[in-house]
C-alpha cells in the first residue's frame, strides 16, 4: 500500500497508542512460563506482538484473547509442547531472541525462522553467549535465522559481559539463566530498556564494568495481572509532529515513562520543545503518564554515548525532527542502527535527501542541517515500520504531496497510525 498526503496546518488533540511492544512480548512470555493464569490488559495490537503468540500457541501455550484482556494459561517453565513446524518470529526480533533463550533450555528440538528481513539480522550476540552456557544452537550461514535449537543436556550459568548494551541479548540469556546449573550474570556497558528485569523483579547494580542483573536457576516466574502502558516509541510520532509544525499541541495518554526509554523526551526538551508530563502513576512496575508537547522553535543537537540506548528506536525520527530544527543536528555511536529492520542510517540520510534535505551519512550515525522545511517526495519506507511513520511525519511538515511506498508496514508496531494521524491532523 502507498499512503499519499499533503502537508497539514497543524496537529492537535489528545491520543492513546497501543501497549508497548517491548512490555507486551515479556507480558506473553512470562505468562506462558508462570504456572497458572495471568491477564494482561492493554497488549500491543501490532504484528510483531502477534509473532510472539503465534510461536507460543504453536508451542502449546493457551492464550484466550477475549476484548481488552488476555488470559495466558502458563503450566510453567517446562511446560511448553515440541512444535510441529518451524516457529515464525516474522519481522519480530524480540521475539526471535528472547524465545530462543527460552528454547534452549527446553527438552525438545526446536527451530525459529523470521521474515526476509529477520533473516538477515545477526543472531551471533545471542547464539555465542548462549553456546558458552552450553546450548545447542545451530545457526545459518552468517549466523542468521534460522536457528535449529536441540535438547542441552544441562545448561549452565556464566557471567557474560556484553559487548553492545541490548535488551534483546540481556533478555535471552536472562531467560536461558531460569533454566541453568548456578549463577547466569549479565553485564551491559550502558544500561538498556530494563522492562525484563522490572517485570522479573530483578535486582540491577552499578558495578565498575557496567550494570548487572543476576538470575539464578532456581527462579520461578509467577502468574500475574499486566496493564501495559501505551507504548512511548509510538506516541513518538505524533509528539513529533506537535513540536515541528506551528500552531500545534499534542497530548499522548498513557504512556510509559520509563527511564530507560524517554531519552526522546530529553531530546525534544534539548532542541527546545515545549513538554509537559502529568498524571504519573505506575501500572505493573513502570512508570507510566500523559506527555504534552506544543510547538515551538527547535535547534539542532548532539546526540551520542549512553544516550543511544534510551532513544535507539525514535532516532529516524530525530532524523526528521532535526531537518525541521535550525542548525545542525548530529547522531553518533549508533551502529547498531543500521542491523534494524532496516540499516536505518541509510534509510534516514536517502529519504531526507530526496525531500531536500542537507544530510550527510556517518559509519555510526548521520548529520543533518536542518533548513527549517522539506519538499514532498516518493519515499521508501525500507518496509521498516518505524521508517514508514517517521517519513509520514515529515510529509506533514512538507510542502507537496509526500508519498509512502509500503505504508503496511507500519502495523508491525502502530496498526493505527495512520488513521491516528488523520484524527489530529488538521488540514491545510
Ligand atoms: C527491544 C530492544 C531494542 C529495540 C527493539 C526492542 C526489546 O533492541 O531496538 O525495538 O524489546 O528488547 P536491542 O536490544 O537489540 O538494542
Amino acid at each position: 500500500m502507498n499512503y499519499e498526503r499533503r502537508g497539514a496546518a497543524a496537529i492537535r488533540g489528545s491520543f492513546t497508542v497501543p501497549g508497548d511492544k517491548s512490555i507486551s512480548h515479556r507480558a506473553l512470555l512470562f505468562s506462558s512460563l508462570a504456572k497458572g493464569k495471568s491477564e494482561i490488559r492493554g497488549l500491543s495490537t501490532g504484528g510483531d506482538v502477534k509473532s510472539t503468540m503465534n510461536c507460543l500457541g504453536q508451542l502449546g501455550v493457551k492464550i484466550d484473547r477475549a476484548g481488552e484482556i488476555v488470559k495466558v494459561f502458563g503450566e510453567g517453565k517446562l511446560s511448553y509442547s515440541q512444535p510441529a513446524s518451524i516457529l515464525d518470529a516474522g519481522n519480530s526480533g524480540t521475539t526471535m531472541r528472547l524465545l530462543t533463550g527460552v528454547l534452549a533450555g527446553q527438552k525438545f528440538e526446536s527451530a525459529v525462522t523470521g521474515d526476509e528481513t529477520l533473516r538477515r539480522r545477526p543472531m551471533q550476540r545471542i547464539v555465542e553467549p548462549l553456546l558458552d552456557m552450553g546450548a545447542k544452537i545451530v545457526a545459518s550461514d552468517n549466523m542468521t535465522a534460522p536457528l535449529k535449537i536441540f535438547p542441552a543436556p544441562k545448561l549452565r550459568g556464566i557471567r557474560y559481559e556484553m559487548p553492545l548494551p541490548s535488551a534483546q541479548v540481556k533478555s535471552s540469556l536472562i531467560l536461558a539463566g531460569m533454566f541453568a546449573e548456578g549463577e547466569t550474570t549479565v553485564v551491559e556497558p550502558v544500561e538498556s530498556r530494563d522492562h525484563t528485569e522490572r517485570m522479573l523483579k530483578l535486582r540491577k547494580i552499578k558495578t565498575p564494568s557496567g550494570i548487572e542483573t543476576t538470575i539464578s536457576s532456581d527462579f520461578m516466574v509467577e502468574p500475574a495481572e499486566y496493564d501495559v502502558a501505551g507504548d512511548i516509541s509510538s506516541a513518538a510520532f505524533f509528539l513529533a509532529a506537535g513540536a515541528i509544525l506551528p500552531n500545534s499541541s499534542v497530548t499522548a495518554r498513557g504512556i510509559t515513562l520509563n527511564p530507560t526509554r524517554t531519552g526522546f523526551l530529553d531530546v525534544l526538551v534539548m532542541m527546545g520543545a515545549k513538554v509537559k508530563i502529568e498524571n504519573i502513576h505506575e501500572a505493573a512496575g513502570e512508570p507510566i503518564g500523559d506527555v504534552t508537547v506544543s510547538h515551538s522553535e527547535l535547534s539542532g543537537v548532539e546526540i551520542g554515548g549512553g544516550m543511544i540506548p534510551r532513544l535507539i528506536d525514535e532516532l529516524p525520527l530525530i532524523g526528521v525532527m532535526a531537518a525541521y530544527a535550525n542548525g545542525e543536528t548530529i547522531v553518533r555511536d549508533a551502529h547498531d542502527l543500521r542491523r534494524k529492520e532496516s540499516d536505518r542510517i541509510v534509510a534516514v540520510v536517502d529519504n531526507l535527501a530526496a525531500m531536500g534535505a542537507e544530510v550527510q551519512e556517518l559509519d555510526d550515525g548521520f548529520i543533518v542541517v536542518g533548513s527549517g522545511c522539506l519538499k514532498g517526495a516518493e519515499i521508501d519506507s525500507y518496509k521498516d515500520h518505524r521508517i514508514a511513520m517517521a517519513f509520514a511525519v515529515a510529509g506533514l511538515a512538507a510542502e507537496g504531496a509526500t508519498i509512502i511506498k509500503n505504508a503496511e508496514w507500519a502495523q508491525i508496531s502502530f496498526p493505527e497510525f495512520f488513521e491516528t494521524l488523520d484524527k489530529l491532523a488538521v488540514r491545510n
